[in-house]
């Protein structure tokens, strides 16, 4: 009899093959060479703890379900005169890799030292191997504007795009990355305008592009923000909260971070995304759903157990 594999439990602890639970909040996730990584923001304990302390942490698995800790990814630096000094705020890592320039491309939300979240900044950092070590490169706003939570979508026609709460939280932007994805190009579209979104994730299917975010309410969930469209660029059209069953208004207690493609399964795509716990950060759970596709929108039904074979029947 086949051995079943070990099941996904939305919002239960998931510890790594050291039986660590994993610490990767906010997480990006990458697929390369028959190995997934993912990337997220290394919590310690207490309210301290969704400050950048330690960094960002990377883990490996070539099946999704036991991942391998590879320790930090991007560490923070001693240096009080660095943007990314220990006690900054590095939030929602998103990696892709360069072909042209054989790097790997971090990005993520940056928040100075003691300035709360009024810098509004992104951060790069380059490697040449997925599990690091980062160098970090600069930080900026993009495009001159400003940037909070954010994503990165590689499209299938070697163009790569930021997506980012901009505008003081009000719009999203979809900002076009220069060749070798360290900055933008100053050529973005303002999508959603003044729908006040965040945790923005994009996937596309049969190409069609559809996201997904969350409304700003800071560490309390609320209820899940659907769209779609024709070009990455919109106009996107609003497809509602496509979340269904047990606590589907506040997104099951989560906020998302990401759509992963399952590699060699089209039309299977999983939802990412955290149950953060602002009293103790580092017992954030995390959220993993199958999406049901239908032909210009989707559904997230909750399941409180589930396995890889979900898809098989797609
Ligand atoms: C919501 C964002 O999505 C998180 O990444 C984090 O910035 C919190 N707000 C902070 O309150």
């Amino acid at each position: 009899m086949p051995l079943s594999p070990p099941p996904f439990r939305p919002g239960q602890l998931w510890p790594d093959t050291d039986g660590t639970p994993i610490n990767a909040h906010g997480g990006g996730f990458l697929y390369r060479n028959g190995t997934y990584f993912w990337y997220g923001e290394f919590k310690t304990g207490g309210e301290g703890g969704n400050r950048a302390n330690v960094g960002i942490s990377v883990y490996s698995s070539r099946d999704l379900y036991h991942w391998k800790n590879e320790g930090i990814a991007l560490k923070v630096s001693e240096d009080e005169n660095s943007p990314i000094v220990k006690g900054s705020v590095l939030e929602r890592p998103k990696v892709l890799f360069n072909a042209a320039t054989g790097k790997y491309v971090m990005w993520f939300h940056l928040e100075l030292k003691g300035k709360g979240y009024s810098a509004a900044l992104a951060g790069v950092a380059t490697s040449r191997s997925p599990v690091g070590p980062f160098t970090f490169v600069r930080s900026f706003r993009p495009d001159g504007e400003m940037s909070r939570d954010m994503t990165l979508f590689a499209d299938d026609d070697g163009k790569a795009y930021l997506i980012t709460t901009s505008e003081n939280n009000q719009t999203q932007h979809v900002s076009q990355l220069t060749d070798d994805y360290l900055d933008t190009t100053g050529h973005f579209a303002r999508i959603l305008a003044h729908q006040a979104l965040e945790g923005e994730a994009i996937f596309k299917v049969n190409g069609r592009y559809f996201y997904i975010g969350s409304h700003t309410t800071g560490w309390t969930p609320n209820p899940a923000f659907a769209a779609t469209a024709e070009r990455i660029t919109g106009p996107w059209t609003p497809l509602g909260n496509p979340c269904t069953g047990p606590n589907a208004n506040i997104t099951f207690g989560a906020q998302s971070t990401y759509v992963l493609a399952v590699h060699g399964k089209p039309g299977a795509f999983i939802f990412i995304a955290d149950q953060w716990n602002p009293k103790d950060a580092i017992d954030g759970r995390y959220v993993w759903l199958p999406i049901t596709l239908a032909a210009s929108s989707f559904s997230i039904p909750w399941r409180s157990a589930w396995d890889l074979h979900v898809f098989d029947s797609r």
